[in-house]
């Protein structure tokens, strides 16, 4: 008996296999695994077999009848998955993936670069997980500088590096700066974009991470009038000579004079107001250069930080940065890189 249930086995699956339609897979089961099939009709042999048999033929009875139903099922899906799809035909040719422009953001820092690139300016960069030291002290930002609160910058749990405080991610691209001033001398000319990180409450022009693009130029003789007309000059460039710019006094700790500068484009409002502010800027303050070494007798330099999600706010007219980071095809969609003028 134990054979002819092996012999059992052996035939059905090899049947099996060869089904290929519904009506044949419903004649295989009952020629196998129906009332009258040939499976139930060996098992009742099994009536017959003596005692000590019993166990051995029994488990070898489960066994193939387990082996006939699931196969039996697995036929079964995938006929019906071949009745829904038709048969594999590895001739049609593939779905080509949909070509995406780049992110609307990408876009945009690509096009800030063509233009300081044409000014002279190399890229630049920097880690985002920095140190305090980079971050906010070679900065000259002081210890009790409101920036440097737990409530407005991510510290990171990691051991500090001898020398350079805690870790944190960076709050702005400035560092950047730093590092370039420690490893090059001048005169230097870089631009440094990137994302950075703040504590801040989320709303339409904040979030907890943005991008900036750093500027830096230091060289003998480099004036606040340099600085203005670097910045005009790309704005325009940027955004067309329609725009209206304003250079707003005001404080960073690591420039002096420093200025925000804000942008107005005739015809368009962003959130109902018609300057926004883009930049901070500001010749380099010497006791920065203190600290990484560079003589304040020698060289003077200026520096700057765009907000990078504002200038594509400005050139699309964008009211929200959340539109940015929601990855909405159906707003991504619609940016292709905008010419130059
Ligand atoms: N790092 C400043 C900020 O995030 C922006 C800034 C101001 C950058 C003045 C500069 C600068 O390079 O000179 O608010």
């Amino acid at each position: 008996m134990q054979h002819d249930l092996e012999r059992l086995r052996e035939e059905a699956l090899a049947e099996l296999s060869a089904v290929a339609s519904p009506g044949a897979l419903e004649a295989w089961r009952i020629t196998y695994l129906g009332r009258q099939g040939r499976l139930p009709a060996l098992l009742e042999r099994m009536k017959d077999l003596t005692k000590d048999e019993r166990p051995v033929i029994g488990r070898l009875a489960n066994a193939v009848k387990t082996a006939l139903q699931s196969g039996f099922d697995d036929k079964k899906i995938s006929i019906e998955a071949t009745a829904e799809t038709g048969p594999l035909d590895p001739s049609l040719p593939g779905r080509a993936p949909a070509a995406r422009p780049r992110h609307v953001l990408r876009q945009t820092m690509e096009r800030m670069t063509d233009i300081f690139r044409r000014m002279g300016f190399s890229l630049a960069d920097g880690p985002e997980i920095e140190t305090e030291f980079h971050n906010f002290d070679a900065l000259n930002t002081p210890p009790d500088h409101p920036a440097r609160n737990e409530q407005d910058t991510f510290y990171l749990d990691l051991n500090d590096l001898p020398g350079q405080g805690r870790r944190l991610l960076r709050s702005q691209t400035s560092p950047v700066q730093i590092r370039v001033m420690q490893s090059q001398t001048p005169p230097i000319r870089i631009i440094a974009p990137g994302r950075c990180y703040r504590r801040d409450e989320i709303d339409a022009t904040h979030g907890a991470f943005f991008h900036q693009m750093e500027g830096l130029y230091v060289a003998e003789n480099v004036s606040l009038a340099d600085l203005k007309g670097t910045l005009e000059f790309f704005l325009r460039e940027f955004l067309g000579e329609g725009i209206r710019v304003r250079f707003r006094p005001h404080f960073f700790p690591f420039t002096e004079p420093s200025f925000e500068v804000d942008l107005s484009r005739p015809g368009q409002t962003v959130r109902g107001k018609e300057w926004l502010e883009i930049c901070g800027c500001g010749m380099v303050d010497p006791a920065v250069f203190e600290h990484v070494g560079i003589d304040p007798e020698r060289y003077t330099g200026f520096a700057f930080g765009l907000g990078i999600e504002r200038m594509a706010m400005m050139l699309h007219g964008i009211p929200d940065l959340r539109y940015f980071t929601d990855n909405d095809t159906r707003f991504l969609g619609q940016f292709t890189p905008v010419p130059h003028a």
